[in-house]
């Protein structure tokens, strides 16, 4: 089968610095892929260039079999493609409500927009109790909660996420993870950058270990872990949880 989304030699620097340096990545529909590495891996900058929110210096970036423009991000939501930022970026000025509908903005199809809804708020029951809540009033297990279901209302085929369980506690990270293996089993594909290699691996059908900019190991969580790929890359960086 014919990968979902494929990255082939992706390359991206900021001026002098490259930040990844010719890197190589496919997910499979319905495939959850964690994506592994310490600070400065360049990890956050692959899901940029993959999302278009930077231009890759070099290769190329193809998703449901399209090669996909340097930089626009709307032309991926519309086909499919949706990213849950690092750091949650919601907008605290606006209600629960509110962030829900943006992540709309860029659907083709609005018809079933209510039913989307309801169907988050039938997922999410604390943001059903805070609709009409403005979204400064959420926790960050709650803004994080919202952040993804915030992406959902694009009705994406492949959900990235970047370090979706930086800043909660275990318990929240726990209930994370299973709602992140809740919508896999309903069909969505997951590309899951993570520091917390330890949960990520229980979710991912696949991994690659990134290093300074370069994949340095992938493979299945077993093949990683018998070839001793996780701990060479970055001995002690298992998060907690
Ligand atoms: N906007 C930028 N301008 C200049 N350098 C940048 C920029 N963003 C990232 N970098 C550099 O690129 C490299 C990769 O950073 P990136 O954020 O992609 O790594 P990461 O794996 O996501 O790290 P972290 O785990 O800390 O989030 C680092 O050396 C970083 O300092
Ligand atoms: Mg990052």
């Amino acid at each position: 089968m014919e990968a979902l989304l494929e990255t082939q030699d992706l390359e991206v620097a900021y001026g002098r610095i490259e930040a990844v340096k010719g890197v190589s990545i496919s997910v499979a529909e319905g495939e959850v892929v964690a994506v592994l590495g310490a600070n400065g891996a360049g990890k956050s900058s692959l899901l940029k260039s993959i999302y278009g929110l930077v231009a890759p210096r070099g290769g190329e970036v193809r998703f449901a079999g399209r090669k996909l423009p340097p930089r626009s991000t709307s032309t991926r939501i519309a086909g499919g493609l949706a990213l849950v930022p690092e750091g949650r970026q919601i907008l605290v000025s606006l209600t629960v409500d509110e962030n829900l509908r943006l992540g709309a903005y860029n659907r083709r199809d609005t018809a079933d927009l209510d039913d989307d809804l309801e169907a988050i708020y039938a997922r999410f029951s604390n943001l059903d109790r805070r609709r009409a809540m403005s979204a400064s009033t959420l926790s960050g297990g709650e803004q994080q909660m919202l952040a993804i279901g915030r992406a959902l209302m694009a009705r994406p085929t492949l959900l990235m996420l970047d370090e979706p369980s930086l800043g909660l506690s275990p318990k929240l990270v726990g209930e994370l993870f299973e709602l992140l293996r809740r919508l896999n089993d309903d069909g969505l594909g997951i590309l899951l950058v993570e520091q917390n290699t330890r949960k990520a691996l229980q979710i991912a059908h696949r991994a690659y270990v990134l290093e300074l900019g370069r994949c340095v190991a992938e493979g299945t969580p077993e093949q990683l872990h018998e070839g001793g790929k996780i701990e060479e890359a970055y001995l002690g960086q298992d998060g907690a949880g």
